[in-house]
């Protein structure tokens, strides 16, 4: 591989995304590889303090543009200093949240729009979108039942209301439909080793494709 593989892993605020990134990194590393796990907004030092400030309840309102603009800038960090040099290095890069998270929470949640916050992006990202995007879709009341249970206090996007989650959720089904060929939906209801099968079986060609195979099933990893 000589122009790494950038595979992001989106959904909405307990949907389970995050138990899938960690399997898949296990796989990779047990076939071999080292995979470099990336989490936005985060990542590096200007974007944790911008995830600090973007998150943190105190901030209280802050205006829709403001919002995209944080999460953009902590983006075009990690994309200048962490992602861009990975993948030029060959790596294989699994991100927690990139582009498409601002596309379904700000142009979808916060009434931005899809394409300004995707023209936005653009210049965050200096246009490097993922390989492929796996969406770990779950309903709204499967994602509030699993959010509810982790006993941590909301952050200020999982404060947002029930109304922001439904215009959230609906734009990620959007996302599908605009960007087939990069946008894979996978049914996130599912015990996780199952929901694992159904990521790699969906990610299998774009492995395949830049070489890489993952050997045995997903079931026999540890969660
Ligand atoms: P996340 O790291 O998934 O939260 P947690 O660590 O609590 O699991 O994401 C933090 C929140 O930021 C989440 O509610 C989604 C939101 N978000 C956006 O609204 N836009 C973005 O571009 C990103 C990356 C995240």
């Amino acid at each position: 591989m000589t122009t790494g593989l950038l595979i992001t892993f989106e959904g909405v605020d307990g949907c389970g995304k995050t138990t899938q990134l960690r399997r898949l990194e296990q796989r990779l590393i047990a076939a071999g590889h080292a995979p470099l796990v990336v989490r936005e907004p985060g990542g590096t030092g200007v974007g944790e303090a911008l995830r600090e400030l973007v998150l943190a309840p105190e901030t209280g309102d802050i205006d829709p543009a403001t919002e995209a603009l944080i999460y953009a800038a902590s983006r075009a960090e990690n994309v200048a200093r962490v992602i861009e040099p990975a993948l030029a290095a060959g790596r294989i890069v699994l991100m927690d949240r990139y582009v498409d998270s601002s596309l379904a929470y700000q142009g979808g949640g916060r009434e931005l729009g899809i394409d300004r916050v995707l023209e936005a992006n653009l210049l965050a990202t200096r246009g490097r979108l993922p390989d492929a995007t796996v969406l770990v879709a779950v309903t709204p009341a499967v994602a509030a039942a699993r959010l509810g249970s982790t006993g941590d206090d909301p952050d200020r996007l999982e404060s947002a209301g029930d109304a922001f989650f439904t215009r959230v959720h609906a734009a990620y089904a959007e996302l599908v439909a605009r960007f087939p060929d990069r946008v894979l939906r996978v049914d996130g209801a599912a015990a996780v080793a199952e929901v694992a099968r159904a990521v790699e079986a969906a990610l299998e060609p774009v492995l395949a494709a830049a070489g890489v195979t993952l050997a045995a099933a997903a079931a026999e990893v540890r969660a």
